[in-house]
């Protein structure tokens, strides 16, 4: 989808907080998650640039915008899968922008969606036994010397049920249709216990009959208070139905920023999703 000649000039100005909003809901008042003046370049293309944002605990956040916006190269960046140009990333109020990967999972920030995290060889309920046992031994968790391979076991089995993949178990991963493996990214992270969840189009190539079983997860997932979720999401139905918050990215800039009424009326989302045919405004 190209983004109208209107895009960036028809929204409000940038990061403009959502009035009310964080009164209307109980998110908590200290971001968890903040990036400031994140940016990076490809050569001369600015993929995201000087994106500012504060995402407070107890609140999900969608995060919109045409193809190409930088939505994607937004979340590599606060994951650490790329370093940005300039910009920094706080998480809970210290500076982890320079951090690899590893570390920002360790901290709390968990991206699903990285195929990188499945072991293919081995099985559905391995894979999820391996992230329970990673976070175990995370940081100050002094009960994880007298963890039972049973609790392990009971924990890894859970997770199972909650992402309908229990019956599966025995498999491996790389016999795993698509829309099990996504089911499976989603299990691995909840086993590792984030506080920082970031979703990337989790629907995608799902077929329909799966898809609830995801969006529920993640209604589950933004129950928890502490928690922050960010989600990139095209389908506005999904949006409306799940955000507290909408950002909107275009050309790499974050161009509005707030209520999700608020943003789904303005122009810019208007004539990006819904002025468009369906095929154009929802792909995945
Ligand atoms: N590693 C890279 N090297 C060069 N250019 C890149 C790289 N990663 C992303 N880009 C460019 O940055 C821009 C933003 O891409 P990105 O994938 O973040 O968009 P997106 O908003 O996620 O789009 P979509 O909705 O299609 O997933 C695009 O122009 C893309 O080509
Ligand atoms: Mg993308």
């Amino acid at each position: 989808m190209n983004a109208p000649a209107s895009f960036a000039r028809s929204v409000p100005a940038p990061s403009q907080p959502a009035a009310g909003h964080a009164g209307a809901t109980a998110v908590g008042a200290q971001p968890l998650l903040e990036t400031r003046g994140l940016t990076i370049r490809f050569g001369g293309h600015v993929a995201v640039n000087a994106v500012s944002c504060a995402f407070r605990p107890g609140e999900l956040t969608c995060i919109v915008g045409p193809n190409g916006a930088g939505k994607t190269t937004y979340f590599n960046l606060v994951s650490g899968q790329l370093p940005p140009t300039a910009g920094q990333i706080l998480l809970d109020g210290e500076d982890v922008t320079r951090l690899p990967v590893s570390q920002k999972t360790r901290r709390g920030i968990g991206r699903a969606f990285q195929l990188t995290s499945l072991f293919p060889q081995l099985s559905v309920l391995e894979n999820v036994r391996l992230a329970v046992q990673a976070r175990r031994q995370r940081g100050l968790d002094l009960f994880s010397m007298w963890t039972s391979h049973r609790d392990v076991q009971a924990q890894a089995m859970a997770i199972l049920e909650r992402v309908a993949l229990a019956g599966k178990r025995q498999l491996t991963v790389a016999s795993l249709p698509h829309g099990d493996q996504r089911k499976l990214e989603v299990g691995i992270l909840l086993a590792l216990q984030p506080r920082v969840f970031m979703f990337d189009e989790p629907t995608a190539g799902m077929s329909v009959d799966e898809v609830p079983v995801i969006l529920d997860l993640i209604r589950e997932i933004r129950q928890d208070r502490s928690k922050t979720v960010l989600l990139v999401e095209h389908k506005m139905d999904v949006v409306r139905s799940l955000a507290d918050r909408i950002i909107v990215l275009h050309n790499g800039i974050l161009v509005a920023d707030g209520d999700p009424a608020e943003v789904i009326a303005s122009p810019v989302v208007q004539q990006a999703y819904l002025g468009m045919p369906e095929e154009e405004g929802s792909h995945g």
